[in-house]
């Protein structure tokens, strides 16, 4: 079948297409195309008056063929619009600030990221004691003043309850202050024997430097049975220094005051710090003092015990070289990718 407007039609076909390549795809160059073209005055729109002098029974392929010259060049259109300008243009007119997108190119692989080295850290810690037999406890962090000081031998007047140095939620309830909590917790639901660590985060208004925090966390440890010795403590101590540090670590408990433990010691660690070997303090430690048990039941005369309280934050700062605190918290991933 041929006819003068089927003829238009291809004329039209091939000349547009010829067309588009030639614009380049460049923006300005294919809108012109497309009022030529396909726009209401363009080429498609006026071949289809000769519609008219079509014979009747040739209508309907031509009618079909026109759609399909119509569909032929937007589609190219549309393809050309997608792939941009040449020039770095797009069909919107905006320039494009890189490189054309390509669907079709494989994802960039995602990292699988790691735990936090302090998750890490705890993680170690938790289970370096659970071989020596210390079960892990919890305790909450928003505490009543019973737990946090009462109980533990703290009284009104004693300085470490002044408001200045606490979290004070209200009148009874405070941000807890250490992990010494978690002892009053245990021991008054559970009958001794026992040996527990609690791991968590506690508050304090300190000012913030390279090995200070308001929150860091602490590793507590209680272990009550009768007969328990100062030398008990310093040999878990030690086993725990030399299980995580190494087998040159050493520990020194040098005198010092807590309320709740007597005696008390600060827990000195040595370590290899930049290749040298140093005393680090690491916490506090201590035999429970009678007044602890006495406040959660316990017939001081039979229990006897030992609880200590370690720096999460300085224990990971030796563990991995870290030298300032505040990059726990900075999520820093230059950091975070390192340690
Ligand atoms: C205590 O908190 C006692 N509860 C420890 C204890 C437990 C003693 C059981 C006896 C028996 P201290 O306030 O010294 O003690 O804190 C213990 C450790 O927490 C410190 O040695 C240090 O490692 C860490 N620490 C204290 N304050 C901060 C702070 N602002 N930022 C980071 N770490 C801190």
């Amino acid at each position: 079948m041929s006819n003068p407007f089927i003829e238009q039609l291809a004329e039209i076909e091939s000349t547009g297409l010829a067309a588009l390549e030639k614009t380049g795809r460049d923006h300005a160059a294919l809108e012109e195309w497309r009022i030529a073209f396909l726009g209401t005055k363009g080429q498609l729109k006026r071949a289809m008056s000769g519609m008219k002098d079509v014979p009747k029974d040739e209508k309907r392929a031509a009618g079909q063929r026109m759609n399909a010259v119509k569909s032929a060049l937007e589609t190219a259109f549309a393809t050309a619009q997608t792939a941009g300008g040449s020039d770095g243009s797009t069909s919107t007119g905006k320039k494009s600030s890189g490189p054309i997108l390509d669907v079709t190119e494989p994802a960039l692989p995602v990292g699988l990221g790691k735990r936090h080295v302090l998750t890490r850290t705890m993680e170690e810690l938790a289970e370096v004691f659970a071989r020596m037999g210390f079960r892990a406890e919890s305790g909450p962090e928003v505490e009543d003043e019973w737990h946090n000081f009462v109980a533990l031998n703290i009284p009104d007047d004693h300085p470490a309850r002044d408001p200045l140095d606490n979290f004070y939620l209200d009148e009874n309830n405070l941000l807890r202050t250490q992990t010494s909590t978690v002892q009053i917790r245990v021991m008054e639901k559970v009958k001794p024997p026992l040996k527990i660590v609690s791991m968590g985060r506690v508050y304090r208004p300190d000012e913030v430097d390279a090995t200070h925090s308001f929150m860091f966390h602490q590793i507590e440890g209680l272990y009550v049975d009768r007969n328990v010795s100062v030398i008990d403590l310093k040999t878990t101590l030690l086993q725990f220094a030399h299980a995580y540090f190494g087998p040159e670590a050493d520990v020194k408990l040098v005198p010092s005051f807590f309320p709740f433990t007597e005696p008390s010691a600060e827990m000195y660690m040595k370590m290899k710090i930049k290749g040298k070997w140093d005393w680090v303090e690491l916490g506090g430690c201590g035999m429970v003092d009678p007044n602890v048990f006495k406040a959660v039941g316990y017939d001081p005369e039979e229990w006897t015990g030992f609880a200590f309280g370690l720096g999460i934050e300085r224990i990971a700062m030796r563990k991995y070289g870290i030298p300032d605190i505040r990059w726990l918290v900075e999520n820093d991933l230059r950091f975070l990718e390192r340690v």
